[in-house]
């Protein structure tokens, strides 16, 4: 059966109590917060920066951000709101630049080309429309923007047992994309891929950094639509 939204729901309001002192932190989520501070500080420096993180859990990751870069203006959205409860201290904390927005990454509430730069780390595997989700993140990048989307590495053998065999047989059928098939998501929704780098360890990741051109290259479905448009208006010159 295809994972859910409920199942998502239940998952992390279960998963909340426990989740920042869980193992998975010092074996993948440290590690991964690392790797994406590391992409940050390489591509803004010093500059400032408008970032989304999608999927951020209990708000780790954006309190490194703000306490790391202090131009940075931050949203942090995540579906559930047990979730982002447990992050209430730091959400407090660190409240001045960071606002904790409940939503989902499929139907992303924020207008287009709002943000430089879109995280997302050890989410996406529960979205059951990945092409939907990547679609919205190209919406609401600027031109030139980034999205930096981090995920278990399945492809080797190790990462397979650990994502494909352990961690479905854990939460149900999550998907973790293959580097292939986050190339294809990433092209199909208008994005060009610029990097694709692989972290090993004892929970492999893969980091895909892909960028919105500056000029339009319009993705598929707004190709469709504007097609669709300068039909209708031809027709109605008529
Ligand atoms: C394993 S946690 C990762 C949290 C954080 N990014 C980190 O690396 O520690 C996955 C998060 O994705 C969220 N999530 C699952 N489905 C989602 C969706 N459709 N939209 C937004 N967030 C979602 C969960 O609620 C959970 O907080």
């Amino acid at each position: 059966m295809a994972y859910d939204k409920r199942q998502a729901t239940e998952e992390f309001t279960r998963w909340s109590r426990s989740y920042d002192r869980g193992v998975l932190q010092p074996l993948l989520f440290a590690p991964s917060r690392r790797a994406l501070g590391a992409r940050l500080a390489q591509r803004f420096g010093s500059k400032p920066f408008r970032l989304l993180d999608v999927g951020c859990g209990t708000g780790q990751f954006v309190a490194e951000v703000r306490d790391r870069f202090p131009h940075a203006e931050v949203v942090a959205l995540d579906l559930v709101r047990g979730m982002l409860e447990r992050g209430r201290e730091r959400w407090e904390r660190i409240g001045d630049r960071v606002r904790p927005v409940q939503g989902d990454g499929e139907r992303l509430p924020f207008v287009d080309q709002t943000f430089d730069v879109i995280t997302c780390a050890n989410s996406f595997h529960h979205y059951p429309h990945q092409d939907q989700a990547i679609r919205e993140m190209q919406r609401v990048l600027k031109p030139g923007g980034r999205l930096i989307l981090l995920d278990g590495y399945r492809d080797a053998p190790w990462g397979w047992f650990i994502y494909d065999v352990c961690v479905t047989a854990v939460e149900g059928a999550v998907l973790h994309c293959s580097r292939k098939r986050m190339r294809h998501l990433y092209h199909q929704a208008g994005l060009e891929m610029i990097e694709q780098r692989i972290h090993r360890g004892p929970a492999p990741f893969l980091v895909s950094e892909g960028r919105r051109p500056v000029s339009a290259i319009p993705a598929p479905h707004t190709a469709n639509a504007a097609r669709a448009t300068a039909e209708s208006q031809a027709r109605n010159r008529v």
